[in-house]
């Protein structure tokens, strides 16, 4: 089958959280199972000195009233056809933000169309997020292209239709208040990254309000989890390590977390529980629980406290006064750094993921692949990797806590350092995550499954009046409308 991946990220070259390491790992998951995959990105300013990428563009054309180019490389790493579109928009180096992001992103999305339209022409246009979410709108007339829509954060949902409406061309047929909301009614099929947050969607809890949306698409909508790339992720060889160890010998495990201990300035001692967490410091990710229990936690226990990672001004100052305050007990790096990462998962002894909501979440799974015990709120794709530790009946890869309140999350915290203390069985407890291995293959198959059934079977065009009742917003002002069907190339 003929697949084009179109989104904002690809790892390793574009990251900026998961969704990047899903479009830079499955694309290769499903190839080895025959299909033919290419990607499509944006061609951000730092592609064009790492990369190489010939002069001449293989694909010309205009778009939302601007010219932009096609180039053809190939992704570093597993040599799949990657094509760039080329316009000025995307020079700079940062990914997202800036006044024009609705324009840049849907102006790649309508780029990404024609080439599909006119160049490489696929079968099924994969397309992740938002930045992507026109595409099924824009396919959903072409017979011979079908869509699949992966929800991999459904907080962020694109420009308002009114918006839209000026930017670009929204067909006649269209309905959904916006890009998000377009996407999912038009997409042939549409997946969350795992099983339990495909259900908690459809919930006004973790709906973003469209829930009545996706309750109503839901005979098109299916959950699969996320995997990781287990050759590139490896403790056994990864490269960045101080000392590479395995399931069967962790010993090399203590060099590296002494070499954490040097790196982020903490007292060095095997025998101090250290905790670690690599996230986008967003308000997704629970940083503000840490920050409320961080103090307790390191006063009543000898616990070390590690974290590697940027976003929001606010989480970035209380964590960074909160390392000056404990100095020698926590460490902050402000950024975010490849090798660090893996350090981290190598070196610390548990990881934390207290989420507010979480899609899939892929970082508990790098951290349980290298023997890091996750300490994970029970939500979405947590609930489908981490299992309860249990004493008792040697069960479990690590803890788990329900209500996003700080008293669970300091009470599982302190039930871990307990079960630290019994260095057996906690060293079963990593055993047991080491070999619990969430590679590609299965949720490639599953992939493949859903291409099969989308596959020249086109969804039928949303009945205006049911859409209504899912409405999430107030309808765009007629006098707003610009048709500019005319950029459409024929
Ligand atoms: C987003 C989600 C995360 C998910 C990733 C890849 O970053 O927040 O939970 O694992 O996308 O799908």
């Amino acid at each position: 089958m003929r697949v084009l991946f179109a989104a904002a990220e690809c790892s390793p070259m574009v990251k900026v959280g998961g969704m990047g390491d899903v479009v830079g790992s499955l694309p290769p998951a499903l190839a080895r199972l025959g299909h033919d995959v290419r990607l499509i990105i944006p061609g951000y300013g730092k592609l064009w000195s790492s990369l190489d990428i010939p002069d001449e563009p293989i694909f010309r054309a205009q778009t939302m009233g601007a010219d932009f180019a096609v180039y053809e490389t190939k992704h570093p790493l597993n040599g799949l056809p990657l094509y760039l579109v080329g316009h000025p928009a995307f020079d700079p180096e940062r990914i997202y933000g800036g006044d024009d992001e609705d324009w840049r992103f849907t102006f790649f999305a309508s780029a990404t169309a024609e080439f599909a339209w006119n160049s490489w022409k696929p079968q099924v246009l994969h397309c992740h997020d938002w930045h992507t979410g026109m595409i099924p709108v824009w396919m959903h007339q072409d017979p011979e292209i079908s869509t699949v829509f992966t929800i991999h954060n459904l907080k962020y949902q694109g420009p308002w239709r009114w918006k839209l409406d000026r930017m670009t061309w929204c067909p006649w047929y269209m309905h959904g208040d916006h890009t998000m909301a377009a996407a999912l009614l038009y997409a042939d099929s549409v997946n969350a990254v795992s099983p339990t947050y495909a259900r908690e969607i459809r919930t006004s809890e973790y709906g973003e309000k469209l829930e009545g949306l996706l309750n109503y698409i839901s005979g098109k909508l299916r959950g699969i989890l996320n995997g990781i790339d287990l050759q590139e992720w490896d403790p056994e060889t990864d490269k960045s390590l101080v000392a590479n160890f395995s399931a069967d010998d962790l010993s090399g495990r203590k060099e590296n977390k002494k070499a954490l201990q040097e790196r982020m300035g903490l007292e060095v001692n095997k025998d101090k529980y250290l905790l670690g967490m690599v996230s986008r410091l967003v308000d997704q990710k629970g940083v503000d629980l840490l920050l409320q229990v961080a103090k307790r936690l390191l006063a009543y226990t000898d616990s070390q406290i590690v974290v590697l990672g940027s976003g929001e001004r606010g989480l970035e100052s209380g964590l960074w006064q909160l390392a000056t305050e404990n100095p020698g007990r926590m460490g902050v790096f402000l950024t975010y750094d490849d090798s660090l990462s893996r350090l981290i998962y190598a070196g610390s002894d548990a990881f934390l993921m207290p989420s507010r909501f979480e899609p899939c979440g892929i970082s508990q799974l790098l951290a349980m692949r290298y023997g890091s015990i996750p300490i994970v709120r029970n939500v979405g794709g947590l609930v489908d990797t981490v299992k309860p530790h249990d004493p008792t009946a040697n069960s479990g890869t690590g803890f788990c806590f329900d209500r996003f309140e700080p008293i669970d999350f300091y009470t599982a915290l302190v039930r871990s350092w307990e079960a630290f203390r019994h260095q057996d069985s906690w060293r079963e407890l990593q055993i047991r995550g080491m070999k619990k291995t969430y590679g590609w293959d299965q949720s490639a198959r599953d992939y493949e499954a859903m291409y099969q059934d989308v596959c020249g079977n086109k969804e039928p065009t949303p009945d205006a009046a049911e859409v209504e009742l899912f409405s999430v917003g107030q309808e765009a002002d007629p006098s707003l409308q610009i048709n500019q069907g005319a950029f459409r190339k024929a």
